[in-house]
């Protein structure tokens, strides 16, 4: 069974305590609180000037007031989109993923952050963003809740803005059907696991492409773009979706 946002909060707290950047970035070499922070930052503007020149592109008349990064962890896009707009709200389920964020900013109030352990982003008006901004996190909550939240995306966006996401669209590798020894040691260790918190795991889960497009319609929105992506590794189809609120 996969987890409940409670016990996703539980495992992202311990990644932040642990090895946060590691876990909000994971890169061959940076594991053990290898990343230096000016390296680990600096892909979050890149990443970000990337996606802004491709909102541009699309959607020129976008406003530049206010941005939503959700699923912030600590901040490396949150802080690259503050080169863009007025002001970004960073949510996360993890307080100690938002410790860290708090910590590392530099744009003063014109960033905030602010923890969101629900199902739905109800703490947000309709239309409060010109930008609703969302990389490597959806994938690793349960596609019942991906799906409520990319509604949400699409209620708090701003008639005529944009929202930019990521999700895994499917698996390229088959799962194994092998019982034993793995497949029931692996259950009993994660029930164990789940119980004593030994181990920080993040799960993954996809959305295909066909449903990620209906809900966004059922929503009011208006798929703009799709680009494939590497943000999930070589096991899973990533894909990048820039959708626009009608
Ligand atoms: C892999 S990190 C990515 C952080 C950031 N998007 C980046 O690219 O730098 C995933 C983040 O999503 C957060 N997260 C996971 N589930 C969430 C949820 N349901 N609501 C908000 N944040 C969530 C985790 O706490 C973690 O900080």
């Amino acid at each position: 069974m996969s987890m409940r946002l409670w016990q996703v909060r539980r495992h992202w707290d311990l990644f932040a305590r642990k090895d946060p950047l590691w876990a909000v970035l994971v890169a061959p070499g940076k594991e053990g609180n290898r990343w230096a922070l000016d390296e680990f930052f600096a892909t979050g503007q890149n990443e970000v000037d990337a996606a802004m020149a491709t909102i541009r592109t699309h959607l020129p008349g976008a406003g530049r007031r206010r941005a939503l990064d959700f699923g912030c962890g600590v901040g490396r896009l949150t802080q690259a989109l503050a080169h863009h707009f007025d002001h970004v709200t960073g949510v996360d389920i993890s307080t100690d993923m938002l410790a860290h964020a708090r910590r590392h900013n530099r744009h003063g109030n014109r960033v905030d952050f602010q923890h969101n352990p629900a199902n739905h982003l109800g703490r947000f008006d309709d239309g409060a963003f010109d930008l609703v901004f969302s990389l490597i996190t959806l994938q690793h909550v349960a596609p019942e809740y991906s799906r409520r939240y990319l509604a949400e995306f699409m209620r708090i966006c701003a008639p005529g803005g944009a929202v930019y996401f990521q999700i895994t669209a499917r698996a390229t590798r088959p799962a194994r059907r092998s019982w034993y020894p793995p497949t029931v040691a692996k259950k009993i260790w994660r029930r164990i696991n789940g119980f004593l918190l030994l181990q920080p795991t993040m799960e993954m889960h996809s959305l295909p492409r066909a449903e990620v497009e209906s809900v966004i319609r059922a929503a009011g929105g208006e798929i703009v773009s799709v680009d494939s992506s590497h943000g999930a590794g070589t096991a899973f189809e990533s894909c990048v979706y820039l959708a626009r609120r009608a």
